[in-house]
């Protein structure tokens, strides 16, 4: 009896210990101590849905990239999403984002890049293409992912996460 105690303990307490890993910890993501600044739109700004939006992102230069990629999303909920949903690949996790508008390079010095430049203006989607049911009263961010590689030079990539609030209106 003593005995049988012992292993329901010890099994017990592996698995307590299995469920409080940190949750990640390989690769580790680390987070960029600067961030880029949304330019435009502005806190709670009201955009169309389906409509055009003018879009400035001026990115982070502190460590001299000299690419400065960064992914746009739309997020719904009464909080932006916090760096915790950032994904080793640089990506907001699934269900942390209800739209993608993609991803975008500047190049500092002029270098060719795979990924096209930000443009001046994003279209937001429709409320049938957003991975949500949207509702008026919805609170929404325009929120960004930007990747810092080999800087600085030890670590292989840093991340930043900046949001800011959209006040989203259906076209008429
Ligand atoms: C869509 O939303 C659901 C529920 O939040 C989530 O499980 C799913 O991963 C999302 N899909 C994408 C592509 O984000
Ligand atoms: C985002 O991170 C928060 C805090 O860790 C967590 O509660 C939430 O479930 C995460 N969302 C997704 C979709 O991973
Ligand atoms: C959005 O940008 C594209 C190309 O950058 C341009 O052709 C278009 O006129 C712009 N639309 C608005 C509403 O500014």
């Amino acid at each position: 009896m003593l005995f049988t105690t012992f292993i329901f303990t010890a099994l017990y307490s592996s698995v307590v210990s299995a469920t409080a890993l940190p949750k990640r910890q390989s690769p580790a993501i680390w987070q960029s101590p600067y961030s880029g600044t949304l330019v435009s739109p502005t806190t709670d700004q009201p955009v169309v849905l389906g409509g055009d939006f003018p879009f400035e992102y001026d990115v982070s230069s502190w460590c001299e990239p000299d690419f400065a990629p960064f992914t746009v999303y739309l997020t719904e909920g009464r909080e932006p999403p916090v760096f915790d949903n950032v994904t080793a690949s640089g990506a907001l996790a699934d269900g942390a984002f209800v739209f993608e508008f993609g991803k975008f390079v500047v190049s500092r010095f002029g270098l060719p890049t795979s990924s096209p430049p930000p443009p001046s203006n994003l279209t937001m989607p429709t409320p049938e293409t957003l991975n949500t049911t949207f509702r008026t009263e919805s609170r929404f961010y325009l929120s960004i992912v930007e990747e810092f590689d080999g800087c600085p030079g030890d670590i292989a990539v840093e991340y930043s996460l900046t949001s800011v609030a959209l006040k989203l209106v259906p076209s008429e």
